[in-house]
């Protein structure tokens, strides 16, 4: 879109939000709802497919009710001129330029929580996150949060100092040419179980997942100079989305039983196959052999120990999703600190580039040269979308002891990565999340399928094996 159009591209985005928000709360939607509620066999077991369709149309309902049509318009408008404005200033490393714009969306936020209300004990921040992940405010994030914020540190500092650690990515600097990379990736996703009947892969600027419906989704790759295993563990996140948007059940198509539980959810489904699949020893048997047939001559010289070492090399860097497996969870546990100030009132929005760069030397060490590699670096809060970065990390907490219990029902998987084989996790995946649509929310999720609530133990005991397997890497 030509930069000409952006006024009016906010009032087309204004004017579908409002039309979107009458619609969901029509009061006959409300007479519905009322009328199903007094039905019993709807509702006389809680996890059959109608009676969780009532509670998440109910919830949404709800919702929707509590907020003022002007205020959905208004975000909505607010949001288009604030995308521009915070695209122009990442360009020019000018973050007082988008600084009243986004003061704008911490008050508007602020405006929506107040609307929908908190739990008592609670904050305006939980109403916000709501959206992304229900049912998890922010003083269960930062229980979960503090202690591992520390184990991590400290897993850096072990990572940094394995004996025969190469200074540099084995992988970097080796040239890349994408017509083989993309013959490559359409290759393994396909062998992973991206389901290219029902879905396609592509180049595009971003890396990311469009999920139309489980017979048509839309991933896509891009090739950044620098890394040539990169675009491979960026397909195979995208190709984890994919899967679990194909696997949900069309028999409840278009209800909630037929969508996904939520965004950490979806993401522990792309992240089992980026981080603890395609980071794996095991993998990198199968897919090395498979990784020179395609580029040929430029990694002919690669090792296994040289790709394990450039998957699982942890050096902490200024940008987010450059990051590696390990310092990844503290670039979002910046975030998820900044955030709750700034809605909670005990940040300013003039003092976030100050605040932002105290905390990356605090946690990783690093002085942030510029608010472009600072606090300018990702879109998120230009969409107002404040609650939205925990989902990354609790995505990556739910992969962790999703793929233990899945370990411990297939005791060889890793001995059948090794062979090519995924049909077995990825029919894991199927039968105990994927074609579970929303029956449970997240929590009740991961305690049906893994026998316990959410905990940050399987994130470390997998850190620290990697550990243990680069060590003897040598
Ligand atoms: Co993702």
């Amino acid at each position: 879109m030509p930069a000409g159009g952006v006024g009016e591209r906010a009032e087309q985005r204004a004017a579908l939000a409002r039309l979107a928000h009458e619609r969901a709360i029509d009061s006959r939607v409300g007479d519905w709802l009322a009328a199903c509620e007094q039905d019993a066999t709807l509702t006389a077991d809680p996890l059959a497919p109608q009676a969780v369709n009532l509670r998440e149309i109910r919830w949404t309902y709800d919702r929707a009710v509590k907020l003022p049509a002007s205020l959905v318009e208004e975000t909505a408008r607010h949001t288009g001129a604030a995308r521009h404005a915070w695209a122009a200033a990442r360009k020019h490393d000018d973050f007082a330029s988008f600084a009243p714009l986004l003061a704008r969306h911490v008050e508007l936020a602020r405006q929506r929580a107040d609307c929908w209300g908190w739990a008592s004990g609670g904050e305006a921040w939980d109403a916000l996150a709501e959206d992304y992940e229900p049912d998890c405010p922010a003083r269960v994030i930062e229980a979960v949060f503090t202690p591992l914020r520390q184990r991590l540190v400290e897993l850096v500092g072990r990572f940094l100092e394995i004996p025969g650690r190469p200074a540099a990515n084995p992988a970097a600097g080796i040239p890349i040419d994408p017509t083989a990379q993309v013959g490559m990736l359409r290759e393994i996703a396909a062998a992973i179980g991206f389901d290219f009947s029902k879905g396609r892969l592509d180049t595009a600027a971003h890396p990311f997942s469009g999920s139309i419906h489980p017979t048509d989704v839309r991933i896509t790759t891009r090739f950044d100079e620098g890394n040539v295993l990169e675009p491979l563990s960026g397909t195979l996140h995208e190709a984890g989305h994919g899967m679990y948007t194909q696997g949900q059940p069309l028999e409840h198509d278009h209800t909630p039983m037929g969508d996904a539980v939520s965004l950490a959810i979806h993401e522990s489904q792309s992240r089992t196959w980026e981080n603890f699949v395609g980071r794996s020893p095991a993998f990198w048997r199968w897919c090395l052999p498979i990784l020179k047939g395609h580029l040929g001559a430029s990694v002919a010289h690669l090792s296994e120990r040289d790709v394990l070492w450039a998957t699982n090399h942890v050096q902490p860097t200024f940008i987010r999703v450059e990051a590696d497996e390990v310092t990844y969870n503290l670039h979002i546990m910046v975030r998820f600190e900044i955030e709750r100030a700034l809605i909670g009132g005990d940040l300013s929005v003039d003092d976030l580039p100050g605040a932002w760069n105290e905390k990356y030397r605090d946690v990783l060490g690093l002085d942030v040269p510029d608010d472009r590699r600072g606090c300018l670096q990702d879109v998120h809060w230009s969409s107002g979308a404040f609650g939205y970065f925990p989902t990354y990390t609790l995505g990556t907490l739910y992969a962790a002891q999703f793929f233990e219990a899945a370990l411990h029902a297939i005791p060889d998987l890793h001995d059948q990565f090794a062979a090519g084989q995924f049909t077995g996790l990825c029919e894991w995946q199927r039968q105990h999340i994927h074609s579970q649509g929303k029956r449970y929310r997240s929590p009740q999720l991961c305690e049906a399928v893994t026998g316990h609530a959410l905990s940050s133990e399987p994130l470390v005991r997998h850190l620290e094996s990697r550990l243990d397997m680069l060590a003897s890497l040598g």
